[in-house]
């Protein structure tokens, strides 16, 4: 088999992980890995190539992906598509090994049902967002970034006594965002799925605190909530109340960076698995753990609502900031 590999969508740590294992895992069975840059961008343009195992050499540890990513909204489009199809049918690629997140899926899973081009994915995005897996490749260490970041700020908000909000990613996923609250032992975590009205909520909370004498508060936002990213919060916060407080947006310091040691578990587990699975004749099919073991999910699985932060622990942030 030629096995096509991609990354696409957010870069995320652990990519380069996964795309190594893919491609030694494709040697050791016989196999021909072909890298595709640019995500499904380089599939549009025919930007491809072989992938030998040694071209993998001291990627494990590296952040971004080697093979380059792209957002393509062209591929929305079936007849884009199908310009696709017959660039991969040109180069004599068999299936393709998609590491990606919920976008990258929807496309594999189009490729598949409509030209019946065999696909794997393997969940690689910093937003932990995908039905059907606990992980996906990068949230750990975009947490422990987001976590470290805030240990710092930390220092600056109980030497002033101050009130900071930090901005998370996540798009319209509070999964980081909580799972860093509670990390970092945040007074208050703002996030899309929170059942509470949020703002109102926040207000509540700081107040109490104060009166029960903490002076100094870290509210971690969720950049997709909808009580609005920290600026907006912050914003009104300093309006309502003239709080002399303080924002922070960590951006795209949450995406780059070393993998962490379970990233890189993870994506040389997925990377073998995904070929070795394609080897043994399945398609249409994403690659995940649940429960602390490997599962493998229908692509279509990507369709279903997606995962939300657990609902005690975004209450259990407020319970430990007494
Ligand atoms: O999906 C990963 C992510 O980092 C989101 O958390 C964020 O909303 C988005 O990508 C940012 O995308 P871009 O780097 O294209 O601005």
């Amino acid at each position: 088999m030629r096995i096509g590999v991609l990354t696409s969508g957010g870069d995320a740590p652990g990519m380069n992980a996964a795309i190594r294992a893919a491609v030694r895992q494709a040697d050791a069975l016989g196999h021909e890995a072909w890298g595709i840059r640019q995500g499904y961008q380089g599939l549009l343009e025919g930007d491809m190539a072989p992938l030998p195992s040694r071209a993998c050499a001291n990627i494990l540890q590296r952040g971004g992906t080697v093979l380059h990513t792209a957002r393509c909204p062209e591929f929305h489009q079936p007849e884009r598509r199908a310009v696709a199809v017959a660039n991969l049918r040109a180069a004599g690629i068999d299936a393709l090994v998609v590491i990606g997140g919920d976008g990258s899926f929807r496309a594999a899973e189009a490729l598949q049902r409509e030209h019946g081009i065999a696909c794997a994915g393997i969940p690689g995005t910093i937003d932990n967002d995908l039905p059907g897996t606990d992980r996906t490749l990068g949230f750990d260490t975009a947490l422990n970034t987001a976590v470290e970041a805030i240990d710092r700020i930390r220092d600056t908000a109980s030497s002033h006594g101050r009130l900071f909000l930090v901005e998370v990613m996540g798009r319209s996923s509070g999964m980081l965002a909580v799972h860093t609250a509670i990390a970092c032992g945040a007074e208050a975590v703002l996030y899309p799925e929170s059942p509470d009205d949020s703002y109102e909520t926040l207000v509540t909370h700081l107040h109490t605190n104060w009166l029960r004498g903490k002076r100094s508060s870290i509210v971690v936002v969720a950049e997709g909530d909808s009580a609005g990213n920290a600026m907006a919060v912050g914003d009104r916060l300093r309006r309502d109340h003239g709080l002399d407080l303080r924002v922070v947006v960590l951006g795209h310091i949450q995406r780059g960076g070393s993998p962490s040691a379970l990233d890189r578990i993870w994506g040389s587990r997925w990377g073998a698995a995904a070929v070795r699975l394609l080897d043994a004749g399945q398609k249409g099919f994403y690659l995940g753990e649940v429960a602390g073991a490997l599962a493998i999910q229908p692509l279509a699985r990507v369709l279903d609502p997606h995962p939300v932060p657990p609902g005690d622990l975004g209450e259990l942030v407020g319970v430990l900031s007494r």
